[in-house]
């Protein structure tokens, strides 16, 4: 059984990927975490983002044990990811590592942006999360801030966090090697008026009509 959630950052896809996940009892694979874990092997070997034998190599070496790092998080890291996910090798080299994952029984659930178009196009159930822009902007905000006032370090302004969350979609979704698109087959499912709870109230139920329980 495997199940693919799509969508733009700051969706709420991770989140729902994890809860859904947890429901089942299926094993999950947040694919974003991957991209981050190369581009910052490659910053860390003091070679360029966009140098795609660079960071073809990182993606051969990336050593999953290390997936649990704090520092993947974030903004920062993630814009790095989305500039190492345009180079078409690194993606071939994670297709494998990717597609292992959701053959695990008894299922997997797996988060990303080309999961039910290019990773795992027979996916039993495809769901395309998203949100506006400003819906996604604010929710990122509001974490940041969170997070400032429990001693991170500034948060920037509101503006700045829509301006790259803006740059961020049209980097994954311009780009010519697997680009982010909702599969023609799946589910879309609207968070922008949705919380948590309710989001994945209505995952579960699309799931459970998907596989006829
Ligand atoms: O989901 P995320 O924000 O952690 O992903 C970080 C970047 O990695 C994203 O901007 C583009 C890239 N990515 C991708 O190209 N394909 C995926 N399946 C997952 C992430």
């Amino acid at each position: 059984m495997i199940i693919a959630i799509d969508g733009p950052a700051a969706s709420g896809k991770g989140t729902l990927a994890k809860r859904v996940a947890e429901h089942f009892g299926f094993h999950v694979l947040d694919t974003g975490l991957l991209y981050r874990a190369v581009a910052r092997d490659v910053a860390k070997a003091g070679q360029r983002l966009e140098d795609p034998a660079a960071a073809a190599g990182a993606a051969r070496q990336l050593d999953p044990a290390t997936f649990d790092d704090p520092g993947l998080r974030g903004a920062e890291a993630g814009d790095a990811a989305s500039i190492v996910a345009k180079i078409p090798q690194v993606r071939a080299v994670l297709l494998d590592y990717q597609r292992a994952f959701a053959r695990r029984e008894p299922g997997a659930v797996l988060d990303g942006r080309d999961i039910g178009t290019v990773v795992c196009p027979d996916a039993d159930v495809k769901i395309y999360v998203t949100a506006s822009p400003e819906v996604r902007a604010k929710r990122r905000f509001l974490e940041l801030q969170t997070r400032w006032m429990e001693g991170a370090p500034a948060a920037p302004a509101f503006e700045d966090v829509l301006a790259d969350i803006v740059a961020r979609d049209d980097r994954d979704a311009g780009r010519a090697s697997a680009p982010m698109k909702m599969a023609a087959d799946a589910d879309l499912l609207d968070t922008s008026d949705l919380d948590i709870e309710t989001a994945f109230d209505a995952a579960v139920g699309l799931i459970k009509r998907k596989i006829g329980q």
